[in-house]
């Protein structure tokens, strides 16, 4: 498989934006005057496939939601991606100097089969699955993102970790000739990011390699990034370079710079405020939403993944800033 077919995904699958937008129209338009909108009336091209809206038992697993998905235009343009930039614009606009192609991940630790592998060996034999999450950024804002991309653990497993594998590591390329914020100590670099092994082999922990069907924008981590629902936006990394199976629990970015402000597990909490701001309510940008003017709604522990997820931390008090 190539890399840009590893990348792709077949366009039956693919949830263009228009089609999200149409979707509410169009199912409206079916369930009131079925035999009309099934022929198409008086279009010169038929309207294309409406997908199903997602099943209770694809709501119930979390890999989808039927809420308003945020604008491709939003998703791409507000970014924290701190190697092109401090600024919410600035990766959109810098990150057009990261090559993602040739792109290959080390792969290494506590397992028996470690290599160096070109990114579309990396994705061989996998396909990529549309993943409709939110994500909540530990700042404050949230967005709802049609992802593409393959399990975590299938990859995983790929490079069969031992049982000292309690814990897996993630980094992020640092080359300060493509990543003009390297140049500022925004940021130990490189930044690195780390799950317990249960939480990476769960079946909502996404490599993620396209969004709205489409491969992955420069911005948004390109070639490969991580997304995990249920935790702040941070623990989310991008443009991965290596993945390190390890017996302790490794160090990450965010909590070396500032340990008292980022834990280790940061499961999103509207219990545990960030001491500098609470954490009870987020800035939704969806739909029409401009990002400005984005309504507040209350912010879910485990950002709504609780049913998924809340098992894995039985007997920790998550009352705690962990
Ligand atoms: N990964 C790297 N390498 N560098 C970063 O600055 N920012 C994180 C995360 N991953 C970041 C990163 C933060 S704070 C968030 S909220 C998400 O990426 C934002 O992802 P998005 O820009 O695709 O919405």
């Amino acid at each position: 498989m190539s890399l840009r077919d590893a990348l792709r995904i077949p366009s039956a699958q693919i949830t263009d934006e228009t089609v999200y937008r149409q979707r509410r129209a169009l199912l409206g338009a079916l369930a009131m005057t079925p035999a009309i909108a099934m022929s198409g009336c008086g279009a010169a091209e038929p309207p294309p496939p409406p997908r199903a809206p997602p099943t209770p038992a694809q709501v119930r697993s979390g890999f989808r939601t039927d809420e308003e998905p945020t604008r491709y235009e939003d998703i791409t343009s507000y970014n924290n991606f701190y190697e092109f930039g401090t600024g919410k614009a600035d990766p959109s606009r810098a990150a057009r100097t990261l090559r993602t192609s040739p792109w290959s991940v080390q792969v290494g630790g506590e397992c028996e089969k470690p290599g160096t592998l070109a990114l579309e060996d990396l994705l061989k034999g996998l396909r990529p699955e549309e993943r409709v999450y939110r994500l909540r950024c530990v700042e404050g804002w949230s967005m709802v993102i049609p992802w593409l991309g393959v399990p975590l653990a299938a990859v995983l497993k790929k490079f069969a970790p031992t049982s000292k594998a309690k814990y897996v590591a993630f980094t992020t390329l640092a080359d300060p000739r493509q990543m003009p914020g390297l140049a500022y100590r925004s940021i130990n670099w490189p930044y690195r990011e780390g799950l317990r092994i249960d939480e990476a082999m769960h079946p909502l922990t996404l490599l993620a390699t396209g969004l709205y069907g489409k491969p992955l924008p420069q911005q948004n981590g390109a070639p490969l990034r991580l997304v995990v629902p249920w935790k702040y936006g941070f623990k989310s990394i991008k443009s991965i370079v290596e993945i390190r199976f390890v017996e302790k629990m490794p160090r990450t970015a965010w909590h070396d710079l500032q340990p008292s402000e980022y834990g280790f597990f940061s499961n999103v909490n509207p219990q545990v405020d960030h001491p500098r701001w609470s954490q009870k309510t987020e800035r939704r940008i969806a739909g029409s939403a401009s990002k400005l003017f984005a309504e507040r709604i209350p912010t879910r522990l485990f950002n709504g993944y609780g049913e998924q997820v809340a098992s894995m931390y039985a007997g920790m008090d998550l009352g705690k800033w962990y």
